[in-house]
């Protein structure tokens, strides 16, 4: 059966970590796959997680399974976390994941059970897997207009022409903070203006949460999300705990489908955990408790919003500094729309070709669409990676 068999193509973001993997250059930096990183390099675990993991070794008296769509108290904790007030719990079905893309493929597992002929718009770029998902769920997606690279921000007006065109029944993902790979958000005006698009049209929106806390802040980075949420009668969210908490090589992820009656979502409920039945059974259970743990315990939900806010704050002054270096090496303000965006990423407007000379002659990794991982770079880091970027890309 295998004889001739090929594997796919790894995406682009699994191809840098691979190279970076395998070259001998002590100078290598690493801008390539989205995971924190303190100004020593590494990606330590949060102190608020081993207080929570030690509290659970002491007390935790099973590993028998839990239930299918895991604990309600996990999709309780993250469901305040993320949506707040904006919509009453009992409209709000929850499947715990194995992670966010476990989320992100149970969503479109969903969609395609209950309306296999809706078409997915994504925005224009979006995170590489979430159209290599789809594809391969054969699910149809079309890109809507996101990001002007020549402008260095949002391009608003074919955003919102794109989304015009959307038909009832279809499913228009969003970012809900921190645009992978753009770092381009949408502002308070933009969410508004997108509830009201999609209230027009009856398009169901998707929102894919990855980074809450890393961007303006853990409740500022939700506001955009909660208007929605609350102004629409469904949305389907897509949440990671993997780089807020930390938690990467866990799993932790979450999916609530928001219905407009309770009726709804108690039979939404139900499909959700048939879904997690098919795909894997039971989801995983110790990075959710760890969770759980965290934003239960007062102290501890302080130390980790704490933790977390000192995570923000270092990639903001990446930002900053390599937004400085950068005016210095160019002698121009070509680089300063970088300075705009949030979250761990933003295009640098390189082709493949410089991305490919910035790998080869100065060691400096990056996603071949021009992504950097801000929190890749350190204050030793600054100057070199902006020396390079400049000799290649000016
Ligand atoms: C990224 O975009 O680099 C992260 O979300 C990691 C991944 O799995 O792609």
């Amino acid at each position: 059966m295998f004889e001739d068999h090929r594997p796919p193509e790894p995406d682009k973001i699994l191809r840098v970590m691979k190279a970076f993997a395998e070259d001998p250059r002590p100078e290598k930096i690493d801008l390539g796959v989205g995971v924190y990183r303190t100004a020593d390099g590494r990606t330590p675990v949060f102190a608020a997680v081993k207080a929570a993991e030690a509290a659970i070794h002491e007390t935790q008296e099973s590993k028998g399974y839990v239930a299918l769509a895991g604990d309600p108290a996990f999709h309780a904790a993250m469901r305040d976390l993320t949506l707040g007030h904006s919509v009453a719990p009992d409209r709000i079905a929850a499947l715990a994941t194995p992670g966010g893309t476990g989320a992100v493929r149970q969503a479109f597992d969903l969609v395609r059970m209950v309306r296999p002929e809706a078409v997915f718009h994504t925005p224009a770029p979006t995170w590489p897997n979430h159209e290599s998902i789809l594809g391969t769920l054969g699910i149809r997606w079309k890109p809507y207009r996101y990001y002007d690279a020549a402008l260095g921000g949002l391009d608003r007006d074919g955003m919102q022409a794109d989304l015009a065109q959307v038909r009832r029944g279809d499913v228009v993902l969003l970012h809900g903070c921190c645009h992978n790979p753009t770092g381009a958000d949408l502002s308070a005006e933009d969410w508004d203006d997108i509830a009201q698009l999609l209230e027009g049209t009856g398009a169901l929106p998707m929102v894919d949460l990855a980074y809450q806390g890393f961007g303006a802040g853990i409740e500022t980075d939700v506001d955009g999300l909660r208007g929605l949420a609350a102004r629409l009668p469904e949305l389907l969210l897509a949440i990671s705990a993997s780089k807020n908490f930390g938690l990467y090589r866990d799993r932790v992820g979450l999916l609530l489908a928001v219905s407009g009656k309770a009726a709804e979502a108690s039979a939404l409920q139900g499909t959700l955990a048939w879904l997690n039945r098919q795909n894997y059974a039971f989801p995983p259970d110790h990075g959710a408790r760890v969770v759980t743990e965290i934003l239960r315990d007062p102290a501890l939900r302080t130390l980790w919003a704490e933790e977390l806010d000192g995570m923000r704050d270092r990639i903001a002054g990446m930002r900053g500094a390599l937004v400085e270096a950068l005016r210095r090496e160019t002698n121009s303000e070509r680089f300063d729309f970088l300075g705009n965006m949030r979250g761990l990423f933003s295009l640098v407007g390189a082709s493949e070709a410089e991305v490919e000379a910035l790998r080869r002659d100065h060691g400096l990794y990056m996603i071949a669409d021009g992504r950097i991982n801000l929190a890749g770079l350190t204050p030793e880091t600054v100057a070199p990676a902006a020396r390079a970027l400049a000799r290649v890309l000016v």
